[in-house]
């Protein structure tokens, strides 16, 4: 039984939606309260037990793998200085998982990214976290990646996260046609990228989060620009489908577009009404804020 030790984490998109800012900053970089967008991709995937991670970057993008390097002249500082806890978190971050940084020379589109991964990755399962997207946890309940990961070794059996989106939102997303197993499990029957609402009658949208069997390098190798002229990821999903099946897994944490103004706008909020340090002073701050008549 293979578990999923690996995973792809495509960071290399142009992240128009984001500009000027990303134009030299790329959007994973991008602060959501005191950590770049990146690093709770990252955790997300360490705490899910994948000890290699595989991170697709592109042009300008040095300052991520910078940001997981080692910093002698700021650790240096911060040890004299006594600010230790500060130190140790950024130990933890250079030393938070075995981070392996390859180029994707054009942005070619997402599968074109996951491809890129291969040399890394091989004959072995692996995990794609979308590097401007991140899922915060219930208290106690496993993340969508960790979800994935144990149906993999539970049922060796590739597996894409789902939501359910409005309407209006089916044509932004991958759209997945569904039959339940059990609770949060599904069988796949098809994907889309991309439909009008009325060319797919469900309403489950593929989230930022799957994990594969390497035969997907097969049908990404052989795969042909889609949508967009790019390298879909979804249409390799396709023919996976047909020869080794896909599942889906339905989730409970709260999951942010951070490459999206709005979302990284929610998830900025979401995550500072969760910080001790800023809660109860932020909380107050909105409340008058969105209640004007009690401001003093
Ligand atoms: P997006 O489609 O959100 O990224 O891809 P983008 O193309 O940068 O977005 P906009 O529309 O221009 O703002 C989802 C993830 O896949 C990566 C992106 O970096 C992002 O984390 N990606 C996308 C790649 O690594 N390579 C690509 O060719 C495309």
């Amino acid at each position: 039984m293979s578990q999923v030790k690996k995973a792809i984490i495509p960071a290399a998109g142009l992240g128009t939606r984001f500009l000027p800012a990303t134009k030299t900053v790329p959007k994973e970089m991008l602060n959501l309260v005191d950590a770049p967008t990146i690093l709770y991709v990252v955790e997300e995937a360490v705490n899910a037990g994948i000890e290699d991670i595989v991170l697709i970057a592109g042009r300008g993008k040095h300052a991520i793998e910078d940001f997981f390097d080692t910093s002698f002249e700021l650790e240096d500082k911060l040890a004299q200085t006594g600010q230790l806890h500060l130190l140790d978190r950024l130990l933890k971050i250079r030393n938070v998982a075995n981070i392996i940084s390859i180029r994707q020379k054009q942005a070619l589109g997402l599968g074109h990214a996951v491809y890129c991964g291969k040399p890394v990755v091989g004959n072995e399962p692996f995990a794609v976290l979308l590097g401007d997207e991140i899922t915060i946890g219930q208290d106690g309940s496993p993340s969508v990646t960790a979800q994935l990961v144990k149906n993999f070794s539970e049922n060796q059996i590739s597996s894409v996260s789902i939501m359910q989106v409005s309407d209006e939102d089916v044509s932004k997303y991958g759209i997945a046609e569904v039959e339940k197993i059990s609770d949060h499990r599904h069988k796949v029957l098809s994907v889309v990228e991309k439909p009008k609402p009325e060319q797919v009658k469900s309403r489950m949208a593929l989230a930022g989060r799957y994990v594969f069997d390497s035969q997907l390098f097969e049908e990404l190798k052989s795969g042909k620009p889609g949508l967009n002229g790019e390298i879909q990821l979804t249409d390799s999903m396709k023919s996976l489908l047909n020869k080794k099946g896909l599942e889906a897994l339905t989730f409970t944490s709260q999951r942010y577009d951070a490459g999206d103004k709005l979302g990284y706008l929610k998830a900025t909020v979401e995550l500072a009404l969760k910080n001790p340090a800023l809660e109860t002073e932020f909380k107050k701050y909105l409340k008058d804020l969105t209640q004007p008549w009690s401001r003093k």
